[in-house]
């Protein structure tokens, strides 16, 4: 089949399926499937691909066309410059979570012992890793294949500055948690009675595991700040719908002092606490 014959099939395809900047995605997909890149896909248009790699081209756009989210096609997310395997076991690292690293980064740099709990593929630990080299970083995660591929992505990117952890929440990791000064998370927060509005692509795709906060979205944070020992500097994104809750929470917690801080968007997306002076 011709290049541009495969793309238009492609185009045609996803625009059917009602998947926005089908273009786009066609471009994206070639640069992956087929190896070429823009340029190519208008200067080679009239070269046949052969039918293995068409058919593999083809396989992809339909996993798009079906609602599967691009990055677990495409199978790799970027992360503040960090190259992230995914699969279906850990959640697509979002924007939000590259602003909330940008915040740690910029108020912690001269820290040295970190932990992220909760790492997935291993988003924030990587970024802070890389981006602060003298730092430990102990990552930690409930799910065994989630610290596989988070322990994978982190030797993909030659870092060797990590920590892998198996652990429930902060509970059990005092040996640990005794050397760490800043903790950093981004746990799940969704009400459960609200997984089910949740778009398609993130309820059918991602891990629920990564995304149910239980009942009142909070189970995870009332369990971290039961366990949190006094001293931390400490980072979470959270629901903007939640703030409430968790002052109601943090109302319990002796020697903190907190704030929230907006988005990008606007939302309240970041709870950061402090030892109180
Ligand atoms: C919202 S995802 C965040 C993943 C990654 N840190 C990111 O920002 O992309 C939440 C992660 O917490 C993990 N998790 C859920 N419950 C946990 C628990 N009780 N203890 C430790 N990790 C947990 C999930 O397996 C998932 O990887």
């Amino acid at each position: 089949m011709r290049l541009q014959q495969l793309a238009e099939i492609s185009r045609k395809k996803l625009a059917e399926a009602g998947i926005d900047n089908s273009r786009f995605v066609v471009l994206l997909l070639a640069k992956e499937f087929l190896s070429l890149s823009g340029a190519d896909m208008i200067l080679k248009n009239t070269e046949e691909i052969e039918s293995p790699l068409a058919n593999r081209y083809l396989a992809a756009v339909e996993r798009v066309a079906s609602g599967e989210p691009i990055d677990y096609v495409l199978g790799f997310r970027d992360f503040l410059g960090i190259r992230l395997k995914l699969s279906h076991s850990v959640l697509i690292p979002r924007n939000e979570t590259e602003e909330l690293v940008e915040i740690v980064i910029a108020s912690e740099n001269s820290s040295r012992v970190f932990a992220d709990i909760g790492t997935g593929s291993g988003a924030i630990a990587c970024a802070l890793a890389s981006h602060i080299p003298s730092a430990i970083v102990y990552a930690t995660d409930i799910s065994k294949e989630a610290l596989a591929l988070a322990e994978e992505n982190a030797k993909r990117n030659g870092i060797h500055n990590i920590k892998f952890i198996e652990a429930n929440n902060i509970e059990g990791l005092d040996s640990f948690l005794e050397h760490v000064e800043v903790l950093v998370s981004n746990p799940p927060y969704i009400r459960t009675t609200d997984m089910n509005s949740l778009d398609l692509a993130v309820r059918n795709h991602e891990p629920r595991i990564a995304l149910d906060g239980g009942e009142d979205g909070l189970d995870f944070y009332r369990k971290f700040f039961r366990h949190l020992p006094f001293g931390k500097r400490v980072y979470l994104e959270i629901s903007q719908y939640e703030t409430e809750g968790l002052i109601g929470l943090a109302r319990d917690l002796r020697g903190y002092c907190y704030e929230f801080r907006k988005d990008f968007l606007g939302n309240y997306r970041f709870m950061i606490l402090h030892p109180e002076d």
